[in-house]
Parts: C-alpha cells; structure tokens; sequence
C-alpha cells in the first residue's frame, strides 16, 4: 500500500502552539480595547453567498475579480469564502433590525478571511483580522476614535513605532469626477504604464496609484490628488478628521494616494503601517468610512466606517521586535459594566472629554460615551439604556472650570465636583 505524505496548501498555513500565543495575545488586547469603547463581538459565516461580496466588496475590485473563493454547492448557490467581513457585518446589521438600536452600534469580530494571492510573508490565501465597525456615525471624530483604538490595541502589544496614513476619497458627488480627471491623466500615459496598469485605466484607475512597478509609480507620483477635487462638505469633513487625530495627539500623515482596494470607500481612508524603514511595507491595519454601502444592502443608517488589522502580519512584527508574547499574557480589561456615562455638550467640552477619557483608560475603569453625538437628550437616553447609575455631564462651562456635574440616574440628584475627584467619585 503505498504512503501519501499530505502538507498544508500554499498560503494556507498551520497555527503551532508558539504562534497560537501571539494569535491569543492579539486577540486579547482587542477584546480590552473593544470593550473600553463599547463594541459588541458578532460572529458572521465563513461562507456567504458570493453577490454579497461583488455588491459589497465591489465588482471591478481585484479581490473579487482575482482573489475570491467561490463555488457553486450541490444545492446550485453560488458561494464565496469570505475575503473580508465589511459586507458580512452591514448584512447582519441590517438583516437582524440593529438598525433600530440607538446609535452608534458598535460591532467587532474576528476569525479566518480567504484571498488567493501570490503566497509570501505577510500575504496569505488565509489569514486572519480582526474587524471593527462603527454603524449610525457621520460624525468625523469617529474616524480619530478608530484610528485611536488600533493604536491603542498596537500599543499594547508593544508595537509603537507605526505611521498612521490618512487620505480622503471623496463622496458620490466629488469622486465621479475625479475619478474622470484620474482617467485622463493615466490615458495621456498610457504607453508609459505596465500591461496590468494600462487594464486598469477605465475599469479602476485607484489602483494604479498601488502599483509595485517604478514606472507606474513614477507616472502617479505626478498624478492629481484627489484633494483638490474634493467638494465642500468632503473637505470640511476631512480637516475635522485632522482636528480630532490633532486633539488626540496623534500622528499622522497625509497620503494623497492613498486609495484601498475596495469599493466602499467614500471620505477618509486610512493605513497604519510599522515606521523606521525606508521600504514600502504592507499595512497591518487598513479602514475607511463607507457611508453609501448600507443603503445599497436595504438599510436607513446614516454613516458608517470601520477597519481591520491583519493578524499574522501583527504577529510578524512582534516576532521581528522580539516582543515576547508570554509577556502579554495579561487578562481581558474593561469587562465591567460601566457605572457611569460621560456626557458631553459642546466643542470645548468634547475636548475636555477626550482628556478624560484617557484617565479612565489610563485607570483601566470601564465608562459608557458617545463623542459623536452633540445632544443632551441623545446621550442622556443611551445612558438610560445601559443602566448606567451616575451621568457626569461636562458643558463648556464645566469644561473651562475643569468639574463636571456628577448626577445619580436612579435619584436625580446631581451635584457639581472638580474634575480630579471624578474617578473617585464614580467608583464609589
Ligand atoms: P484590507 O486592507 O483588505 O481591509 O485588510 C485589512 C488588513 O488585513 C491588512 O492591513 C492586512 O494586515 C490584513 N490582510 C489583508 N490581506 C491579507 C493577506 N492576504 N494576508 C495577510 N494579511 C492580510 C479590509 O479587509 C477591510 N474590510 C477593512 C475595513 C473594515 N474597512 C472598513 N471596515
């Protein structure tokens, strides 16, 4: 009887138990940083029907043009391994009614993803992510606070030393015009580009601009940004992203090339990838604000982003800076219900707020806020929904006297106190 010696297919790796421990540590801190910030983990299929993913993901896309799983079942449907979660995640949001919860709805989750690509490191046929969204959101501050919470789950691994990459792609109504100017400009090239490029010109002219080849990379240096195309609202929205990373005090930079390889995309797109070399490295964290694609699954909601970090590249860098993942085998943090809700009302108040909630984080105490939201009344009714007992409400008054007003949800009763005693105070 002869032998067979089975191995693993091409991009399709085995997890050993020494790499389980990264995979563990990772998952780990996102879960602490998900639930600092009130995100609710979802389990979505690994497989889905493949429409989802050409509606969702995009048609002239290379992940479902080239990389896609797909297969037909004994039963005739034609199905996908999933390539990514955003599609999966706005179906289950509209298909389950969460639509209905207040706003924002916060979801996460994580698991297996499949692209057939060109096997190497750092670029798997499987791979794993965990995946962030923020549903009900137009507000620019969420993009800072996602932006914040990658970092964060980052930092926390030990990895600090990161860009985080920011451009605007503009909305319906400013980037089908750009996208024409784009068009042009690669037409007038044409001859100069590579055979891949000279494709992509009418049926997806972003791509170019990612490019490894240096001819094609020259022509798009000199390419138009999409910034200057950018209509009112899209430029206003853009600088208040700015605003909020600045009073954040993050870092960042501006990439007018930016583009992502998926449809969705309307407004700000951003990459965080390992800083300190010279060579273009692959992202390990990659997002965006796609604001149209619930509705084009049948949904209401107004606004939506969300991002993902690459698991096996994470790990990979951790190996390279010897961080040694034994030594982040800490527990879960935040799991807490929280006990209070920060309320903020008013410019100089969302900023006081963003100070404050750096203390609890710091603090590792666990407490409920919508910085997106402007309203008392908004935010005074997702209090009550979470059965927090006190509300510290911060108003531009309070904000410049550095106190809040600290009001207990089941009396009524409020009282005002410095903002020093707050941790106490909620504690209590
Ligand atoms: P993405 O940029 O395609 O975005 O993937 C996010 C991250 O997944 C990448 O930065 C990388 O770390 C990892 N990744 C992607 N492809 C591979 C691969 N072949 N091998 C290993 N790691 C990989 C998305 O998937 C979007 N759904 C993110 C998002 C969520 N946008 C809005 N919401």
């Amino acid at each position: 009887m002869s032998k067979t010696r089975f191995k693993h297919l091409p991009g399709m790796p085995d997890v050993l138990p020494q790499e389980m421990e990264y995979f563990e540590a990772i998952l780990r801190e996102s879960q602490s940083v998900a639930n600092f910030y009130g995100f609710l983990k979802v389990e979505t299929p690994i497989v889905e029907e493949a429409e989802l993913f050409i509606k969702g993901t995009g048609e002239a896309t290379e992940i479902v043009q080239k990389q896609m799983y797909t297969f037909k079942t004994k039963g005739g449907e034609n199905v996908a391994l999933r390539p990514e979660f955003t599609p999966s995640f706005v179906r289950l949001f509209v298909e389950h009614g969460l639509e209905e919860e207040p706003k924002p709805v916060k979801l996460w989750g994580e698991g297996p993803l499949f692209r057939y690509e060109r096997p190497q490191k750092g670029r798997l046929r499987q791979f794993h992510q965990f995946n962030f969204e923020i549903f009900g959101s137009t507000h620019p501050i969420s993009e800072a606070i996602l932006i914040k919470m990658f970092l964060q789950i980052l930092k926390r691994l030990g990895i600090e030393k990161v860009n985080v990459e920011i451009n605007s792609l503009g909305c319906k109504e400013c980037q089908p015009y750009f996208l024409k100017v784009t068009k042009k400009y690669f037409s007038s090239h044409k001859r100069a580009l590579c055979a891949l490029c000279k494709a992509r010109i009418q049926k997806n002219p972003f791509r170019i601009f990612d490019c490894k080849e240096e001819k094609c990379q020259r022509i798009s240096k000199l390419a138009p940004k999409i910034t200057e195309y950018l209509c009112d609202e899209c430029k206003e929205h853009f600088n208040q992203v700015v605003f909020y990373l600045k009073a954040m005090k993050i870092p960042h930079l501006f990439s007018p090339f930016l583009a992502r390889g998926l449809d969705y995309y309307q407004r700000t797109v951003f990459e965080i990838k390992p800083s300190g070399s010279e060579e273009k490295k692959d992202a390990l964290i990659g997002g965006g604000r796609y604001d149209d694609l619930i509705k084009k699954f049948g949904g209401k909601t107004e606004g939506a982003l969300g991002g993902a970090g690459g698991i096996e590249r994470i790990k990979n860098l951790m190996e390279e800076l010897k961080i040694p993942s034994s030594l982040r085998k800490r527990k879960i943090e935040f799991e807490e219900k929280a006990k209070a809700f920060l309320v903020q009302l008013g410019q100089k108040a969302k900023l006081n707020a963003i100070e404050l909630l750096d203390e609890f984080y710091a603090k590792k105490m666990k407490i409920a806020f919508a910085l997106e939201k402007d309203s008392l009344s908004s935010q005074l009714k997702l209090a009550s929904k979470l059965g927090v007992k006190y509300s510290l409400i911060l108003g531009e008054k309070e904000a410049s006297e550095k106190k809040v007003i600290l009001r207990n949800m089941e009396t009524g009763s409020q009282r005002i106190i410095p903002q020093t005693q707050i941790i106490r105070a909620v504690k209590i």
